[in-house]
């Protein structure tokens, strides 16, 4: 799978180098690519905002500096998403689905949000990690690289995929491991008896 994200703050993609993700960026499974918006900006300052029509607070990310950035990236196949706390909540049926396409375009937005004009042009699907408002959409892209990726082939074990679905997806119940007593706490006698059976 190949993932573009449009962002003003690459850098801060960081965190999703590490563990499973990381993982299966290095071997390949997954192809992260960081696109920085304010490289397409034409201004000899770079800006990439401006004060909202209508007055108010904050500023605005231009459209043009958007679709540009965007369609550097563009091929028909892409599903392309914008992250916003307008958009539909994220779920598990969602990132199942979302990891049957070959390649994501994941736009990031900053400040009060980007310009209608290029939101209706673009016509992304919009998704939500939760009705709180955030200072933009890097950390709502990454979880929802991470959720999705984990249902990317070769990603997780088939085993742990398939006792997710057995477990209803969400469902998980406690785990526990060595020592078989710890702070006077037992491992529940059950799984104790199931150990035993397994050994023998
Ligand atoms: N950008 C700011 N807040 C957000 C949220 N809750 N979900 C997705 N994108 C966002």
């Amino acid at each position: 799978m190949r993932i573009d994200i449009l962002t003003l703050f690459p850098e801060s993609f960081e965190p999703i180098k590490q563990s499973i993700v990381g993982r299966a960026v290095e071997n390949k499974k997954i192809d992260i690519n960081l696109i920085n918006i304010r490289n397409f900006s034409k201004d000899k300052h770079k800006k990439v905002d401006d004060t909202p029509y209508g007055g108010g607070a904050g500023m605005v990310m231009k459209p043009d500096v958007v679709y540009d950035s965007y369609k550097s990236v563009y091929e028909p196949e892409a599903k392309v998403i914008y992250l916003t706390p307008q958009g539909k909540t994220l779920n598990q049926k969602k990132v199942q689905e979302l990891s049957d396409n070959e390649h994501l375009i994941l736009i990031c937005g900053h400040y009060e949000g980007i310009d209608q004009r290029v939101i209706d042009e673009i016509a992304p699907e919009e998704i939500s990690i939760g009705d709180y408002v955030l200072t933009g959409g890097e950390l709502p892209a990454m979880v929802l690289i991470d959720a999705v990726s984990r249902y990317v082939d070769g990603v997780l074990s088939k085993e742990s995929l398939q006792e997710e679905t057995f477990t209803n997806n969400l469902l998980e119940y406690p785990q526990y491991t060595r020592p078989e007593i710890f702070l006077g706490r037992k491992v529940p006698e059950v799984l104790m008896s199931r150990q035993s059976q397994k050994n023998r």
